[in-house]
């Protein structure tokens, strides 16, 4: 490996800390700069990988010492870091989603025109191993022809009891459940591409504390050629989903996380499995995780599978910097624009 990639990390929080621990311990990088709005958590973090404190997104976009600046900022404020970064000539990994209003998106991607660093969004799920083969079938033709592409995350989501101002459960800040849990809603317009249609239903929002939480958001999408995307996301239901989906005319490959499996179809027999990660130990943990009840932001280093996902993404991301690679940089936008038009559509118990 040539001379590690030099980063910069914007928001030392729940992920910002996960990733930069993820580069210290990938060879392609190193942290060399953090800052956060909150002082005390940019200094810790620094002090644990031996980086710089900058006080501003702006002082560290414009520091020599770094070469990718890693955008870990609440899902609202992802668009200036991200710009001054990008005008300043970094490339730059914003975490997911790129933004919850269009005309945050806008901006970056305006930024992104012409810059000379490369602009890498956060979709860790497209480098899952066994979902980047997925994809990559699709796209070569192993299935035929592709007439659907779907995806589900769905199961209870446990928030802590006095959550106090926390931005994500505030769908001002987090763009709601759509926008924040965006991954497999990313892998279908990732295998599909740019939708001709997008339709979207929600049910009634749940109440949690003084605010409420979505209960059920179903998305479809179609594509010129005809295609289905097919999406649903809950973070209050008891039969817990997890999985992604690509049909053709000739065979249907179904990741199902939760057992940690890629299995293709043919004719409804089952054909082949493989894992979702190349590492048995990983899959594994998938599995003992899906039995567990699920909660934002648990703390600590994660489990094996996660923290095996974030050394999955920086493969990719460092294969993004050095241009081997466009798995993390192509339709950057898409979801997120999607995401925010389903948003807009998606009123409880209304179809449209
Ligand atoms: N890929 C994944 O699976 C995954 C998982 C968790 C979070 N995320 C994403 O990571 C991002 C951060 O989430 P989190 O859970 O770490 O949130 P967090 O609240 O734990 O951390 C966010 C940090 O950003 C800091 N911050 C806010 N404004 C800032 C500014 N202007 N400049 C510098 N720092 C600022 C906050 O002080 C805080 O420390 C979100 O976009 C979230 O969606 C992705």
């Amino acid at each position: 490996m040539s001379e590690a990639i030099r980063v910069g990390i914007v928001g030392a929080g729940f992920f910002g800390s996960m990733i930069a621990g993820a580069c210290a311990a990938h060879e392609a990088f190193t942290v060399v700069a953090v800052t956060d709005a909150m002082p005390d958590a940019a200094r810790r973090l620094a002090e644990a990988h031996s980086a710089s404190v900058r006080g501003s997104f702006t002082e560290l976009a414009e520091d020599d010492a770094v070469d990718l600046v890693v955008v870990a900022t609440p899902n609202h404020l992802h668009a200036e870091p991200a710009v001054a970064a990008l005008n300043a000539g970094k490339h730059v990994f914003v975490e997911k989603p790129l933004g919850i209003d269009e005309e945050s998106v806008g901006s970056i991607l305006a930024a992104a025109r012409g810059a000379r660093g490369r602009l890498i969004v956060g979709h860790v799920m497209r480098s899952f191993p066994g979902v980047r083969r997925m994809v990559a079938q699709a796209g070569r033709g192993d299935f035929g022809t592709i007439v659907e592409a779907a995806g589900a995350r769905r199961r209870v989501v446990h928030l802590p009891a006095d959550p106090g101002d926390w931005w994500k459960l505030d769908r001002r800040r987090s763009g709601g459940e759509l926008l924040h849990e965006i991954h497999e809603l990313d892998l279908v317009v990732w295998t599909l591409g740019e939708p001709a249609q997008v339709l979207s239903v929600s049910g009634a929002p749940v109440a949690h504390g003084d605010g409420v939480v979505d209960s059920d958001i179903v998305t479809v999408v179609t594509t010129p050629g005809g295609a289905l995307g097919r999406h649903s996301v809950s973070t209050s239901a008891h039969r817990a989903e997890w999985w992604f989906r690509i049909s053709g005319t000739e065979a249907s490959v179904e990741a199902d996380f939760r057992a940690g499996t890629v299995t293709r179809y043919v004719d409804g027999v089952a054909v082949e499995v493989t894992g979702v990660f190349d590492d048995p130990a990983a899959d594994e943990s998938l599995r003992s995780s899906a039995v567990k009840s699920q909660s934002y932001n648990s703390g600590g280093p994660g489990p094996l599978w996660m923290r095996t996902a974030v050394t999955c993404e920086l493969d990719e991301v460092a294969a993004a910097v050095t241009g081997t690679s466009t798995t993390l940089t192509e339709h950057p936008a898409t979801a997120a624009l999607v995401g925010i038009r389903a948003s807009g559509l998606s009123t409880a118990g209304v179809a449209r």
